[in-house]
């Protein structure tokens, strides 16, 4: 078999075969295979889709080239969420506790951000002393202690999407609908869920645009599922405007803790949490989304989820009395008076990772004190010279850099 006659066969749009998929993409693993040749099916695959024979097989082939976590019936249904990216993105810090406050088990495997998408266990380091490596034998007395885990990524899951994915990165294929779904799915099923609820992000600062791109996403991720008999459900969630107030590794934890405590209410990213959580909880215990609502509304209410979220941060080593942001701050006032039709959370990620919230390249440092907080939220009026955003920044950054962000008409 030659890797060029594959990387034909697609660029002609035909089906290729477990054998040639796997030829292709272990030979890429093992060095066999070379970037460029890998590039060049990639672009194939971005151009020409594939058929779901194709998709099974490569989720199939990612999922077979690491471990396969199995976490037995100790714990009954776990049920784990996937968010697509976003940007404010923080919903796993306040969903984990609710839903494990309410006695479905959480073992959350996060990722850290790259570019302008945060990653959850970025947010979580910037608790002093959080400790994101974990075991195997850690995680098991944790989740057997408290029920709920967060850790990075331990065991040898999916190597396969790991080098690929990177490839995709700078090779201008990540938004091929198969490769995301096989990418996502093969992780979740390697990781050891059995239902899977999946947040996929759309708008402009998410990786699909449109909704119905979204819409297909959503069908090939429950077919996939299907596949592997696992229960799948997508909820397609709003990312043209930032997630809540705050994006920043360190203010986005502070305004987690702030919903967990009941201070927040009534805005999209509280509401989300709260959407994300019912279908965790009914997923989880076989309940109908009412019955799951009002335990919700309960662990909320009566403060469980945010003594779970204590009990995580004291399981892991972390000190809250030590969380700092940074003393530099910056405000944004209105230029105009009227009401706030737009922020743009692309723009909004972009000054974040420019502030050093995020990394452009993998191995940046990134400074968990800065980050923006918004003031106010769309739909909401302001009067000119009113501040509408505070920067948290380590030296002062030109206008230029913000002006796109708000539209007031
Ligand atoms: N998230 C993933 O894990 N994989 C993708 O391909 C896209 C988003």
């Amino acid at each position: 078999m030659l890797v060029v006659d594959i990387i034909n066969k697609k660029r002609l749009g035909k089906e290729l075969s477990y054998k040639e998929l796997d030829f292709a993409f272990n030979g890429y693993l093992e060095g066999k295979v070379k970037d460029y040749q890998m590039s060049a099916l990639l672009m194939a695959i971005c151009i020409n889709g594939m058929e779901d024979e194709e998709i099974y097989a490569l989720t199939k082939i990612f999922i077979d080239s690491g471990d396969i976590l199995d976490f037995g019936d100790e714990f009954g249904i776990l049920v784990d969420k996937h968010s697509t990216g976003g940007i404010g993105d923080k919903t796993t810090l306040v969903i984990g506790p609710i839903v494990a406050s309410c006695g479905v088990p959480v073992v959350k495997m996060s990722g850290r951000g790259l570019g302008y998408t945060g990653g959850t266990i970025d947010k979580l380091e910037s608790i002093p002393g959080f400790k994101v490596n974990l075991t195997d034998e850690k995680i098991l007395r944790q989740l057997r202690k408290i029920g709920l885990v967060s850790s990075a990524q331990t065991a040898n899951l999916t190597p396969l999407d790991k080098v690929i994915y990177a490839l995709r990165d700078v090779t201008g294929t990540v938004s091929s609908i198969p490769l995301i779904a096989s990418s996502i799915m093969s992780k979740k099923i390697a990781a050891g869920a059995d239902k899977i609820l999946i947040d996929i992000k759309v708008g402009k600062g998410a990786l699909l645009k449109t909704k119905e791109e979204a819409k297909k996403l959503s069908e090939l991720m429950i077919k996939i599922g299907g596949f592997y008999q696992r229960e799948v459900r997508c909820v397609i969630s709003d990312m043209n405007t930032p997630l809540g107030y705050a994006v920043g590794n360190a203010l986005e934890v502070l305004e987690a803790i702030d919903v967990l405590k009941g201070k927040e209410y009534g805005n999209p990213f509280v509401d989300l949490c709260i959407d994300l959580s019912v279908d965790m909880i009914s997923m989880g215990k076989g309940v109908s989304k009412q019955d799951a609502k009002l335990m919700v509304l309960e662990s909320l209410n009566k403060g469980r989820a945010y003594q779970k979220f204590l009990e995580l941060v004291r399981e892991q080593g972390g000190d809250l009395t030590k969380m700092e942001v940074s003393s530099k701050k910056q405000k944004i006032k209105a230029e105009k008076s009227g009401v706030i039709k737009k922020i743009d959370a692309l723009e909004v990620g972009m000054l974040s990772v420019k502030l050093g919230a995020g990394r452009i390249d993998k191995e940046d440092k990134i400074d968990h004190g800065v980050g923006v907080r918004l003031h106010k939220l769309v739909g909401e009026t302001v009067e000119k010279g009113e501040v509408i955003a505070t920067l948290y920044v380590k030296e002062k950054v030109d206008s230029s850099l913000y002006e796109k962000i708000f539209v007031i008409e």
